[in-house]
């Protein structure tokens, strides 16, 4: 661990509805370490212009978050496997002079689900992942690193699930026949748009899902969507959006200081204020 002062970031566009500096401050609090995290506003258009002019600024640390993800990538000298495969950059550390770009959304992807359920058996069948954005391909990743048996992907538009597919192993299913993907399946996740505020609603019939599997919803405002109460009214498992959040900032705060930290009771009430 070092404790030299480190000038931190998220960096997307907009910013300004970002819960980073909130969750990273309270860790540079909480630990007592050196440092500040502030939000960084950069129109797509703008980023070729600005973004060498940020890293001479000193920053030793970024998120990225969306529209800059993916084409974050050019600028890096280095990538981890998890960014090399899901192509997309959400974390990046500057030592050296270097840019190190890693993705921590498929760590914060599973460790919101075996801190919610630590019994929980990932390769006890298959799972269903409605939605191909940029969300989906971090939770495929985590679903290849986890060995599930076998991942189905349901989208309204064919290709993009095509493309998760062929990259992460998988079968497509067409948006259409959702309902009957759900069948036999051991983990059913969201990573669709639909059912956050002021989104249209997710219309999904959970009525021939196994009572045991377990339903996710990347959505975190509200916390608990139509789609999981409908599910918790049957008696699934449900696990809420907001510790994907968390836990992916987890391991980014620990790639900067090399402390993990804890995602305490203090902190979730924080961001969900
Ligand atoms: P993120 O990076 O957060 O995953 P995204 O890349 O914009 O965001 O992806 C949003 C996902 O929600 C996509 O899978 C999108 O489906 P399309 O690929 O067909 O656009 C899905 N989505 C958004 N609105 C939808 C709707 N009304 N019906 C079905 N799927 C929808």
């Amino acid at each position: 661990m070092s404790n030299t002062y480190k000038k931190l970031a998220v960096l997307g566009h907009p910013i300004a509805q970002s819960k980073s500096p909130l969750i990273h401050e309270y860790w540079i609090k909480k630990y007592g370490v050196e440092g500040a995290y502030g939000a960084i506003d950069i129109h797509p258009d703008d980023l070729e212009k600005d973004f060498g002019a940020l890293i001479t600024e000193g920053y030793t640390g970024l998120n990225v978050t969306a529209p800059h993800k993916e084409t974050i990538r050019k600028y890096c000298d280095y990538f981890d496997d998890a960014a090399y495969e899901i192509g997309a950059v959400n974390t990046l550390h500057i030592k050296d002079d270097k840019l190190h770009g890693s993705n921590t959304d498929a760590y914060g992807f599973a460790m919101n689900l075996e801190t919610s359920f630590p019994d929980f058996n990932w390769t006890k069948g298959p799972a269903v992942i409605l939605g191909a954005g940029g969300a989906a391909r971090a939770v495929a990743f985590a679903l290849k690193e986890k060995n599930v048996p076998v991942m189905k992907i349901c989208n309204r538009t064919i290709f993009k699930a095509s493309n998760i597919a062929a990259d992460m192993g998988g079968f497509v299913m067409p948006w259409e026949e959702r309902r009957e993907a759900i069948k036999n399946c051991n983990l059913l996740i969201n990573t669709t748009s639909l059912g956050m505020v002021g989104k249209d609603s997710l219309d999904m019939k959970l009525d021939v899902l196994p009572h045991d599997a377990v339903v996710y919803d990347l959505v975190y405002a509200p916390l608990m969507t139509p789609f999981l109460l409908d599910a918790e009214a049957r008696g699934n498992k449900v696990v809420t959006g907001i510790g994907m959040l968390l836990y992916q900032a987890q391991k980014a705060f620990e790639t900067w200081y090399g402390i993990l930290p804890d995602v305490d009771e203090d902190l979730r009430k924080i961001v969900l204020q």
